[in-house]
């Protein structure tokens, strides 16, 4: 199987961007193309997909007008990231015309949620499937292409898919999902009813998956989870911070991060394993959600903003050169000018490199849909541009700083607008773009990059 570089984001939260993987299969099955949206997990959740269909036959193509099956792995977390999903299936009606006997599938969050609502969707949609149910994908189709529409949408207390081999695109990043599902219930949040009960992938599983990806030739893995740092392997007794360690030794020459941690659970023998392994990433994404101890209430966060600082402050200590990014909520129910001030000076307290900025959207089945949404459009989106705007203020002063400074960067390959420059990732998970006209420069090396100029989301460097 010849497998192309996969054209991924390394950071997305949510509905902000598509994955359709690049794949050229030998096998000479029925073509299945699937398109992912959402987090890292969908994308890893596709790979998984891919890799069950493989070996029940299929083909999976990166070409939609070749395939016989395409397949859109969702998201629900905000309402845009479904009403993306709709307009994408007006599109694939074109498809249908010209091929009468295309079956078209939804998986993930959106095929829990809305479940048998799917079920004829612009007179397209014959399966439905949850995320812990994608082992009967291909007997699905199977049936779909017989003409049966199919569903299968429950969730499960114990798949971790651990026996599925999934199938990756080649390249320089991996991604490996070490749990599944959430139990903490922030009141906005839909994810536990769309993705069900916490559960953890055996330790050895993941020992041995991470040491089969450096094997293939990745130089970077992702671990992955709604809150990774709450894994717990019932039988080994290993938590967050020993997996984290055990992965750093297993494959010293990889570089290892993780995604996302929440800061109930941002215990110091995480930090410190962080700060005791060179090849663990010195980068934590931790979202905060709002700088309002009120607020955090309601949404049930289970901390407060004194303790976010004081586990950023232990962070700084322990990992001086750390870069951190958040995720913040605007317009939740109730937020007040004062609510929003104190996101406001949070931001300025803590310095994030990175943040993922949403307007608040109610989402039925949580409890915050219970309350009133109260925040005016308008309000909220007002907020938003402020924390926008903050965000960018403080991560273009943050690049400025470190100009003259020397990275080590994981080139990942050409940019997008120039294909002299090339670009890669610093240790700290920010992009950096540099010259590679002359073509010495390969995909997976890492280079020594001195930066001489930046953006708030960029930083330029020259190779030394
Ligand atoms: N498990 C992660 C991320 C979950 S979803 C965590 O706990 O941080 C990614 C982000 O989407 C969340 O951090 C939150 O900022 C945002 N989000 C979730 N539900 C939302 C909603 N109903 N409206 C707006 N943003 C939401
Ligand atoms: Fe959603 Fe909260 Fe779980 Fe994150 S921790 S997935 S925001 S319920
Ligand atoms: Fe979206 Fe589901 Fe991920 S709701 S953010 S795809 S867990």
């Amino acid at each position: 199987m010849q497998i192309d570089i996969p054209v991924l984001s390394k950071r997305t939260n949510g509905d902000l961007e598509t994955h359709s993987t690049k794949y050229k299969s030998e096998s000479k099955g029925r073509n299945v193309y699937i398109e992912t949206y959402g987090c890292q997990m969908n994308v890893n959740d596709s790979e998984i997909v891919a890799g069950i269909l493989q070996q029940s036959g299929y083909s999976i193509t990166d070409m939609i007008e070749k395939s016989d099956v395409i397949l859109l792995n969702t998201c629900s977390v905000r309402d845009n990231a479904e009403v993306k999903i709709e307009k994408r299936l007006q599109h694939l009606r074109h498809y249908r015309k010209k091929k009468s006997k295309l079956v078209v599938g939804i998986l993930g969050c959106m095929a829990e949620r809305l479940r048998g609502q799917l079920i004829g969707k612009q007179d397209l949609v014959s399966i439905v499937v949850g995320p812990d149910e994608y082992r009967k994908v291909p007997q699905l189709i199977d049936q779909a292409i017989g003409g049966e529409m199919g569903i299968a949408v429950k969730l499960s207390k114990v798949e971790t898919y651990d026996d599925i081999i999934p199938l990756r695109t080649e390249g320089v990043s991996s991604w490996l999902s070490i749990m599944r599902g959430c139990d903490k219930f922030c009141t906005y949040c839909v994810v536990p009813y769309t993705r069900g009960r916490e559960r953890s992938k055996p330790f050895t599983s993941v020992i041995k998956e991470v040491v089969q990806l450096y094997e293939q030739g990745f130089k970077e893995v992702t671990l992955l989870g709604q809150n990774v740092n709450s894994y717990s392997d019932i039988e080994s007794k290993v938590d967050f911070a020993k997996l984290l360690e055990e992965c750093a030794k297993a494959v010293p020459e990889m570089r290892i991060r993780y995604t996302t941690s929440h800061p109930y659970d941002m215990t110091n023998e995480l930090i410190e394993t962080m700060a005791n392994y060179k090849n663990i990433c010195n980068y934590i994404h931790l979202p905060v959600q709002s700088g309002s101890d009120r607020i955090l209430q309601l949404m049930n966060r289970h901390y407060s903003v004194e303790h976010y600082i004081e586990r950023m402050n232990k962070i700084k200590e322990l990992i001086p050169n750390c870069a951190t990014s958040t995720d913040i909520i605007s317009g939740f129910p109730t937020e007040t000018e004062e609510d929003h001030k104190q996101t406001l000076e949070l931001m300025e307290i803590v310095r994030y490199d990175g943040a993922y900025m949403f307007n608040y959207s109610p989402r039925s089945k949580t409890k915050a849909y219970m309350m009133d949404d109260d925040v005016s459009d308008d309000t909220k989106k007002r907020r938003l541009n402020e924390i926008i705007e903050l965000q960018n203020k403080i991560a273009a002063e943050i690049n400025r700083n470190e100009h003259g400074l020397i990275h080590e960067v994981l080139v990942e390959g050409p940019s997008k607008k120039n294909q002299n420059e090339w670009q890669g990732r610093s240790d700290t998970n920010k992009v950096v773009i540099f010259d590679n006209s002359d073509g010495l420069i390969k995909t997976g090396d890492v280079v020594k990059c001195k930066i001489n100029n930046s953006t708030s989301a960029t930083l330029f460097g020259s190779i030394v």
